[in-house]
């Protein structure tokens, strides 16, 4: 096989494992091919720079990788670049110069990490400028289609699980209702996943419509007098509305939810409240066990495509095995939380609440009649 002379790059919001997988990519191209790796700063934005911005990698630049937060490469989640925000204001589409970039480092392949839409820009690119790429997915949203998992789910629900564990010491303590604010974007992965792990009582999640009665009535049937709930930030207000908050230069994000749920408890049943918003933590530091390993497996794969010269497509995961899908399948499809998932069912057979009225509670269970002997 001829040597090859491969980029990587990581691209939109970064997460616990970026560093494992770059680690695996190297040892498998540098290790067992004898391949170079070249390493793209800021996403496709180190392609755009003149002269591109790289690192070359060897072996032993990978010491500290496997434990590392963040990504050394650096990443972006602005600025697509078929519509690139200039500096007077006008947006500019600088996908050529990507490609040229790619070209011009005499690449072979290029790796690109990423989540939903930083992979449906890479592949757009791949096809205008015939790159060849392959795919792994990354993002705690763990929202991508056709894998499992990607890389920084399962340290972000570690996270949130732990911080639930916490909450309900201090719920218990101070006889409140905690109310903890998840990332996710519009998927309730990482809300139902740390709900379950962490015994809240209520989980909230954007593909599952609640009423703030359901609430109530679930935190008074607790028949005691504190309550965990964990929401994900993309769910809405009672009526549908979504909650966001603004910054004073106008910049709106999505955030808020804990504390208009926190309100209406109060207001309907006097409950004391707090919100706690986890934010970015979810996405620093130390990966879990599961992240490495994911993202040592999805980083020996994706090289192994490129040898078989296997291009446009995603390592994914799937029954526990590391397989691949095209990426245009992958990037189809929206991966929300079914409302018949196997962890939905999960919660619903602890007694967690969901928010809404499951079809069981509505059920009247026939009583055995009594038998006198
Ligand atoms: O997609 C990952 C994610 O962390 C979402 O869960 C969250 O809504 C968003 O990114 C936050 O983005 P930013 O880092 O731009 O604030």
């Amino acid at each position: 096989m001829s040597k090859k002379r491969i980029g990587i790059l990581t691209s939109g919001g970064d997460c616990a494992g970026l560093n494992a997988t770059l680690r695996a990519v190297v040892h498998r191209a540098v290790g067992t091919y004898g391949w170079e790796v070249v390493g793209i700063r800021k996403a496709t934005q180190g392609l755009m720079c003149r002269p591109p911005q790289v690192a070359t990698f060897d072996l032993s630049s990978t010491r500290n990788l496997l434990t590392a937060g963040g990504t050394i490469l650096g990443t972006t989640n602005k600025g697509n670049p078929f519509a690139f925000p200039m500096p007077d204001g006008s947006l500019c589409d600088r996908s050529h110069e990507i490609i040229e970039g790619y070209h011009l480092l005499g690449l072979d392949a290029l790796i690109g990490i990423g989540g939903d839409g930083s992979l449906a820009i890479l592949r757009r690119l791949a096809q205008q400028g015939n790159l060849n790429l392959v795919a792994i997915p990354k993002t705690i949203d763990n929202d991508l289609g056709s894998t499992e998992r990607s890389v920084g789910f399962d340290t972000a629900v570690n996270i949130a699980t732990e911080a639930l564990d916490r909450l309900h010491f201090t719920a218990a303590s101070h006889s409140r209702v905690m109310i903890l604010e998840v990332m996710g974007r519009d998927a309730g992965h990482i809300a139902l996943s740390a709900g379950i792990a962490g015994g809240a009582d209520i989980i909230l999640i954007p593909e599952i419509p609640y009423t703030i009665d359901t609430l109530c009535e679930a935190i008074q049937k607790l028949g005691r007098n504190f309550a965990t709930v964990i929401v994900a930030e993309a769910v809405c207000t009672e009526t549908g509305e979504k909650v966001t908050c603004t910054n004073r230069l106008g910049q709106c994000r999505l955030g808020g939810i804990g504390e208009y749920l926190a309100d209406c408890i109060t207001e309907r049943i006097g409950a004391e409240t707090r919100v706690t918003v986890l934010g970015h933590v979810q996405r620093g530091g130390i990966p879990s066990p599961l992240d490495r390993i994911i993202a040592t497996a999805f980083g020996v794969e994706a090289v192994d495509l490129i040898a078989a010269e296997k291009y446009d497509h995603m390592v994914s995961w799937q029954n526990r095995e590391v397989v691949h899908v095209p990426i245009a399948e992958a990037i189809a499809e929206y991966r929300a939380v079914s409302p018949t998932d196997t962890l939905v069912k999960a919660a619903r057979g602890m007694g967690i609440c969901l928010g809404d009225r499951p079809v069981t509670e509505q059920l009247v269970v026939p009583q055995p009649a009594m038998v006198s002997v």
